[in-house]
């Protein structure tokens, strides 16, 4: 038995106008300083205003990797407040701050860094619901039930989340991620390209999320260098914003794998960001599950089309193509194009196998590499030398 949740959905052009819909009295507007000077937070009071929701507070102090310190102080200006709305309005690091917000708000009788997996009946939305608006388009933080924030006391990431964290609505609307520079829209392209490859080739996938999977990665496949291109090409924009969303609902119920634990490893050391870090190993991490999971990676080479000859070729073929992809939009493709020097590589080899050793999405990687072979991983990836242990 398994289950499967995601949030209430409302997607395309003007989705935004959903929130005229809402019901309530008082919303907490989760974002960043770049949205409210975009205007951003702007448009969202015009919406809310039209839902009679007339008193809106806006906390605009969410750093990138969100701090568990920023959302405490968040949860003690909500206290005074008491809104029965929180509007999550940024990429995943608002999202996932909000999310933690609105659980402490909700139940302060529980610490945030308890949320976990298994710890569920947390009764969330009496008081307050959640509504996340994603202004990138590839963390799909919008659509699953994962919170990672960073205790700045002890330098450590904390991978937190529960089902009953889950945003009560989630709304699409492209207009958001039109704004992202082409780097930020390449960065979080392959976020969510390797969400869709991992969530379909984990050990927790399952026929429910698989389809979800496939059709983002057609999806990135067929937009992601238009949307870098020309970021006015608003169809591009539209289904990368799409994408990113499925792809969350997709690996949200099914879990990433090797390339998430070797990124979030390299990340964490390096200062990459995550999508430019997953995506510059997805292709090693395919290749170095060729045989675990074969037949899958045949079937994700014909859902792009492509001529897999047979199963035992497709990984190769696969990591292939998505170097291309990846090329063509100017990602690295290797730890060195990254612009890491391989002095700073060995010296901190120990820290990054150690990392990837200990991440989560490690667990739901069919094939799950010793720490010599870990090891081996970087070399090759800092070398661009195709797997071939
Ligand atoms: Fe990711």
């Amino acid at each position: 038995m398994w289950y499967f949740v995601v949030p209430e959905v409302v997607f395309g052009e003007d989705a935004l106008s959903h929130l005229a819909e809402l019901k309530g009295t008082a919303a907490f507007i989760v974002t960043d300083k770049n949205m409210v000077r975009l205007g951003f937070v702007g448009k969202v009071k015009e919406q809310l205003a039209l839902a009679g929701i007339t008193r809106a507070d806006v906390y605009d102090e969410v750093e990138p990797d969100p701090s568990l310190q920023t959302v405490h102080k968040g949860i003690a200006v909500m206290q005074d407040f008491e809104p029965d709305w929180v509007v999550a309005l940024g990429g995943g690091s608002v999202i996932d701050a909000a999310k933690a917000m609105r659980a402490g708000y909700e139940r302060p009788d529980i610490p945030i860094e308890d949320i976990a997996p298994f710890v569920t009946g947390l009764g969330l939305g009496a008081r307050c619901k959640l509504v996340c608006i994603p202004t990138t388009s590839g963390t799909g933080a919008e659509a699953t039930w994962a919170i990672v924030l960073v205790d700045r006391s002890e330098q450590r990431k904390m991978g937190l989340g529960s089902r009953d964290v889950l945003a009560e609505l989630t709304l699409v609307d492209p207009i958001f991620a039109a704004a992202m520079p082409p780097q930020v829209t390449a960065d979080t392209g392959m976020d969510a390209l390797t969400h869709g490859v991992e969530g379909f080739t984990s050990t927790f996938k399952n026929d429910i999320s698989d389809g979800l999977c496939l059709r983002a990665v057609q999806l990135v496949f067929e937009y992601l260098p238009r949307a870098v291109s020309n970021g006015s090409d608003m169809e591009a924009r539209e289904k990368m914003h799409n994408a990113a969303c499925i792809a969350g609902m997709g690996f949200g119920n099914s879990m990433a794998a090797l390339a998430h634990a070797l990124g979030h490893a390299l990340g964490a050391v390096f200062h990459v960001p995550h999508g430019r870090a997953v995506g510059l190993f997805l292709p090693y991490a395919i290749e170095y599950l060729r045989e675990a999971r074969a037949a899958l990676w045949a079937e994700v080479g014909h859902a792009i089309r492509l001529e897999v000859e047979n199963e035992q070729k497709a990984a190769a073929v696969l990591a292939q193509a998505i170097r291309h992809l990846a090329g063509s939009i100017n990602q690295p493709l290797s730890i060195e194009e990254a612009g890491i020097p391989l002095e700073a590589l060995k010296a901190n080899m120990n820290k990054l196998v150690e990392n990837t050793t200990a991440d989560t999405q490690l667990v739901t990687t069919a094939r799950i590499p010793s720490e010599a072979d870990t090891e081996k991983l970087f070399r090759y990836a800092y070398d661009r030398k195709s797997v071939d242990f």
